[in-house]
């Protein structure tokens, strides 16, 4: 499906600065790129230094002041690393977004501990390890004009789903750290919101759910009859909600995960 044209100005985040793990690739690129489209300064982190080194490229040719830092979330010292380098790029951070994840198809009695704790660890204790290593960066922003994290979640832990065990848990908890950071850092300025994409086109999620192309298009064809909106959702369509959030318009919004998903966690067969 083609991308539409933004609906919000060019500049509507001109002079913010963004930090978004998981920015080399799928969704996580994809929102670093509207971000910047959109006036924002932007930092992405990641595992493949080539990956995010291609990524900046790529952005650098739109017209995006981009930067990368290799790191990994499940690692404390390089959050702070992370979050040190956007200051130090760009002198502030504004934006953090979680979108670093990790998954797999399993069934419960196949997982093994060490397969559960990776999921956790990647995350959940990854999407704290940020929010905690950015903290004084953010609360100095948020005297400033306000500060955001936003957490790209799930809706597989709405009800529950096949071998899923692993990443429905570790969303379910990032959902309640959303909240709880929310309360807790409101008063610093620092605002948070969740983003919970349903089905995406083209994303390694999808590849990872339904291997090889005939088995992506019987699976696009099995999730659009599913979704009531009837069709499945780009990454275009979770960067502009993520626009939305880090916009004026979503000031007097903090502790929420909006589902961006067509319908679909809430559908059920026609009795
Ligand atoms: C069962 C598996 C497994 C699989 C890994 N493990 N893949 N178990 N089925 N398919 C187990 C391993 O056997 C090991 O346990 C443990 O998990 C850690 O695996 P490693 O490969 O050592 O970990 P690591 O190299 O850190 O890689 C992490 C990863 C990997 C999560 C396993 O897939 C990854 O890095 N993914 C990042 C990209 C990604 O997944 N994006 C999708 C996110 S989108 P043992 O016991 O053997 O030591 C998304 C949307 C929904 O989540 C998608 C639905 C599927």
């Amino acid at each position: 499906m083609a991308t539409p044209e933004s609906p919000f100005k060019p500049g509507i985040l001109r002079g913010k600065v963004a930090l978004v793990t998981g920015g080399g690739s799928g969704i996580g690129l994809e929102i670093t790129r509207q971000l910047g489209l959109h006036g924002a300064s932007v930092v992405i982190s990641g595992r493949r230094e080539q990956v995010l080194r291609d990524a900046c490229a790529a952005l650098g040719g739109e017209g995006v002041a981009a930067h990368y830092v290799q790191g990994d979330v499940r690692k404390f010292g390089d959050c702070e690393r992370m979050a040190a380098a956007a200051v130090q790029r760009f002198g502030r951070l504004d934006v953090l977004v979680n979108c670093a994840a990790g998954n797999f198809l399993s069934p419960a009695e196949q997982l093994s501990s060490n397969g559960f704790r990776t999921v956790l660890e990647i995350d959940t204790l990854g999407t704290f390890h940020m929010c905690r290593a950015a903290f004084e960066h953010l609360k100095q922003a948020g005297s400033s004009g306000g500060a955001l994290i936003i957490n790209i979640s799930m809706t597989l832990h709405y009800g529950a789903t096949w071998w899923q065990a692993h990443a429905s848990a570790a969303k379910a908890a990032v959902d309640s750290l959303t909240r709880s950071l929310g309360l807790e850092w409101g008063h610093y300025g620092i605002r948070t919101a969740g983003v919970a994409p349903g089905p995406i086109e083209g994303t390694a999620g999808m590849t990872k759910l339904a291997p090889g192309s005939d088995g992506e298009a019987n699976m696009q064809k099995l999730m659009s009859a599913a979704i009531p909106l009837g069709h499945m959702g780009r990454p275009w369509d979770i960067a502009q909600t993520c626009v939305f959030l880090a916009s004026p318009a979503a000031a007097f919004m903090t502790g929420h995960t909006l589902v961006v998903d067509g319908g679909e966690w809430m559908c059920k067969p026609a009795l």
